[in-house]
């Protein structure tokens, strides 16, 4: 990597105060890649002028940061385009500038701008810092009638400013953008374009301004963190912990996602060893099978994964595990489909995320033929669910009683009174605390437990 990718470190000015003559609306789809790009959006266009609010009727410009990662998460964006125009037009309301932005101008650009449900701005990824003037050429005095920027530039990385962020518990830090691994069912690496890594000297500057804002509390971001390599390697995901964990006031670092490949023995220990880096691990296994993992390129077999399981749970008694799977992948039979049945019964993840199979133009795995039926893939998905809610029962049943450290993020939506709380291993807590306030730590006793949260009281010491 050369020189010239190093990005500008000059810190940049306050945005100014919310309070604009032209209002702007953003919708977020998708991974929290693009929650953080959204907090970019927002502070470059208030930078611009532009007030946020929260309900698109109140809004000149509406955008809609997209995902394109399976076929039905971007139907849900085309017809809601139109329907956020039937109800302007339902409530007399002013037709809105409307944008797409993020993975899917990226996968579909100029599309966007044809059909029924078109829209006026289409903005990719990496062009955050023109969407001002792009704004402003569909909405200043040349009234053009469209304007798109889209495509890959590998000198862009943005910082959010943390002052946007909803509280100061935890705060997303992007540490690289796209992915090199080309799974073979993923369309992210075409859509985020090559895995980019930001300087670590902007990462810490960046945490640092979270920590002098009050934050206390990080999540390394990236769609593959652990693949994370300075100059080449000069640097990687575990050194990257290591330059990070002693800034002072930093209490907690959690990641997403973590790739089991990369989860190798050295950097599991580092995790270990640095008392502020949560034993939480998101590492999508995708599949139980060595058949379907190697059709999916994803670079592991079974037998690595469970043993990097093994490994962490060596070194980290109290660590918990998410996984994402894909069910019904091209060619996936029963019998792959029961091994990944025994993959999750024997991991016991705190929660998975599980997905149909959805083919993604452009992706390899649009070249071998999609032929699990859809009835298949809805059982399967099912069946699988089942098995997790089996598994979390057991898991959840052992955890109460036990005592756990935990800290306060926000008010529970019930009961009244009630505070949600998170321990390192990322588990949530529900506890009566009249003087809760974010930040606090407690030690709980769990008292019971209902879907994903727990109960908890504060021990008496
Ligand atoms: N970078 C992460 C996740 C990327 S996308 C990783 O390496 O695992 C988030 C999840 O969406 C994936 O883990 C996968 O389970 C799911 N997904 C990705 N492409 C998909 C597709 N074509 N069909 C169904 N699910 C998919
Ligand atoms: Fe997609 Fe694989 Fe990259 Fe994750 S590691 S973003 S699944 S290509
Ligand atoms: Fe979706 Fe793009 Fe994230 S495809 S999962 S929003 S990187």
């Amino acid at each position: 990597m050369s020189d010239s990718l190093i990005p500008d470190l000059t810190p940049r000015p306050e945005a100014p105060a919310n309070g604009g003559d032209r209002s702007v609306y953003v919708e977020t789809y998708g991974c929290q890649m693009n929650s953080y790009d959204s907090q970019v959006i927002l502070d470059r266009l208030r930078a611009a002028g532009f007030r946020t609010v929260d309900d698109h009727l109140a809004a000149d410009l509406v955008l809609l940061n997209t995902c394109s990662v399976r076929e039905l998460a971007e139907h849900k964006v085309i017809s809601r385009v139109g329907e956020i125009r039937h109800q302007r037009r339902e409530a007399g309301v002013e037709p809105a500038v409307m944008g797409v932005v993020g993975c899917m101008a990226e996968r579909m650009g100029k599309q966007l701008l044809k059909g029924r449900n078109r829209v006026d701005l289409v903005v990719g990824v990496d062009h955050y810092d023109d969407l001002a003037s792009l704004v402003n050429d569909v909405m200043g005095p040349a009234h053009a009638r469209s304007a798109m920027s889209v495509g890959h530039d590998q000198s862009v990385h943005y910082v959010a400013p943390p002052a946007l962020y909803p509280t100061n518990n935890s705060h997303l830090v992007t540490i690289h953008k796209g992915c090199d691994y080309r799974c073979t069912y993923c369309i992210v690496p075409y859509t985020r374009g090559p895995q980019v890594e930001k300087h670590p000297d902007l990462i810490l500057t960046e945490i640092q301004a979270i920590l002098d804002a009050g934050g206390h509390e990080v999540t390394l971001l990236g769609q593959n963190v652990t693949a994370y390599r300075w100059q080449g390697g000069e640097l990687d995901f575990a050194g990257l912990l290591r330059l990070v964990s002693p800034l002072p006031g930093l209490e907690r670092i959690r990641f997403l996602t973590g790739h089991p490949h990369d989860m190798r023995p050295h950097l599991i220990d580092t995790i270990a060893d640095l008392p502020n880096v949560c034993p939480w691990l998101h590492v999508p296994a995708q599949s139980g099978s060595d058949e379907i993992l190697k059709r999916m390129k994803r670079r592991y077999r079974r037998d690595d994964y469970l043993a990097m399981v093994a490994h962490a749970r060596r070194v980290m008694p109290d660590v918990s595990f998410n996984g994402d799977f894909i069910v019904g992948f091209p060619g996936e039979t029963e019998a792959d489909f029961e091994q990944t049945l025994e993959l999750v019964r024997e991991v016991r993840y705190d929660t998975i995320f599980a997905f149909k199979y959805s083919e993604r133009p452009g992706a390899p795995a649009a070249e071998l033929d999609d032929d699990v039926s859809t009835d298949d893939k809805k059982r399967r998905l099912a069946a699988l669910l089942a098995v997790q809610e089996e598994i979390w029962a057991e898991v959840a049943a052992e955890v109460v009683g036990t005592e756990v450290m935990a800290v306060v993020e926000e008010p529970a939506r019930r009961p009244a009174g009630h505070w949600r709380l998170r321990t390192a291993n990322n588990r949530k807590i529900v506890v009566d605390l009249p003087d809760g306030a974010p930040g606090q730590q407690h030690r709980l006793t769990i008292t019971g437990w209902q879907n994903t949260s727990f109960f908890g009281e504060v021990t008496r010491s």
